[in-house]
């Protein structure tokens, strides 16, 4: 399976791309071909020195050339950017491209962390890229609270729950698989896209709850 990661220079893609090269052909995407392909080698030989050896690979190329070439579709660009950067990228995926988006509408305000719809009255995420896709199923939501900081250190022993939101039961089932080999995460899963913003949600619930209670490394789990 071909996992494109658009914005794959940022923090998130490199986590993704160093967990999921284990078994995957991962390509780092970039506004900048050349700043995908430094990213791309800088991760393989991060995952090189973590595993010791992976069965797949990690590549860069432009946004654009990763989006057409990708079986999954990783959103991994700020909110702001959703619209820029999806009306000319997500109109070229492959027919059954599932596209994933983790993104947190969220900003940093003199009471804390806040979520963007809500104070600004904007859309959430889910609804702001289902705009930009043809077949609107293939968008599953997830990922949004796991932080960087763990995913990019493959050693971290992990024990979280990823909220996951989305139509097709198909498509979920391979995000499901995604976030499973991914040691210490278990999907859960919400419901349809459109509930996604309870999901979208948690990220600043947690950063608040982080900071102003001094939680090292909060995480979300269901018991
Ligand atoms: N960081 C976390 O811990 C975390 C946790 C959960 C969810 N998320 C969500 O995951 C997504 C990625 O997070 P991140 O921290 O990796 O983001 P980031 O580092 O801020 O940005 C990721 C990439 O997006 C691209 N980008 C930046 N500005 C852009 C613009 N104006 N137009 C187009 N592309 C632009 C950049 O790639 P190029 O410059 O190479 O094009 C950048 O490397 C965000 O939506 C965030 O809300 C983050």
């Amino acid at each position: 399976m071909k996992i494109g990661i658009i914005g794959g220079t940022g923090g998130m893609g490199k986590g993704f791309a160093l967990r999921w090269s284990q078994k995957h052909d991962v390509i780092v995407g970039s506004r900048d071909a050349a700043r995908a392909a430094e990213s791309a080698t800088e991760y393989t030989n991060l995952a090189k020195e973590a595993f010791g050896n992976i069965n797949g690979t990690i590549s860069g190329s432009d946004n654009l050339s990763v989006a057409k070439d990708s079986d999954v579709l990783i959103l991994s660009i700020p909110y702001t950017n959703i619209d820029t950067v999806c009306s000319g990228l997500l109109s070229e995926i492959k027919d059954g491209c599932i596209v994933v988006s983790p993104i947190v509408p969220m900003t940093k305000t003199d009471v804390g962390f806040e979520f963007i719809p809500i104070k600004e009255n904007k859309p959430f995420s889910y609804q702001l890229v289902s705009k930009h896709m043809n077949d609107k199923s293939k968008l599953v939501s997830a990922f949004h609270v796991i932080s960087e900081k763990k995913l990019i250190n493959p050693t971290l022993e992990l024990d979280y729950d990823i909220f996951v939101c989305g139509d097709d039961k198909d498509s979920v089932e391979v995000v499901n698989g995604l976030i499973n080999e991914i040691k210490g995460l278990r999907p859960i899963y919400l419901g349809s896209g459109e509930l996604s913003y309870l999901a979208e949600m948690c990220t600043p619930l947690l950063l608040n709850a982080m900071i102003k209670n001094r939680i090292k490394n909060p995480g979300i789990k269901i018991i």
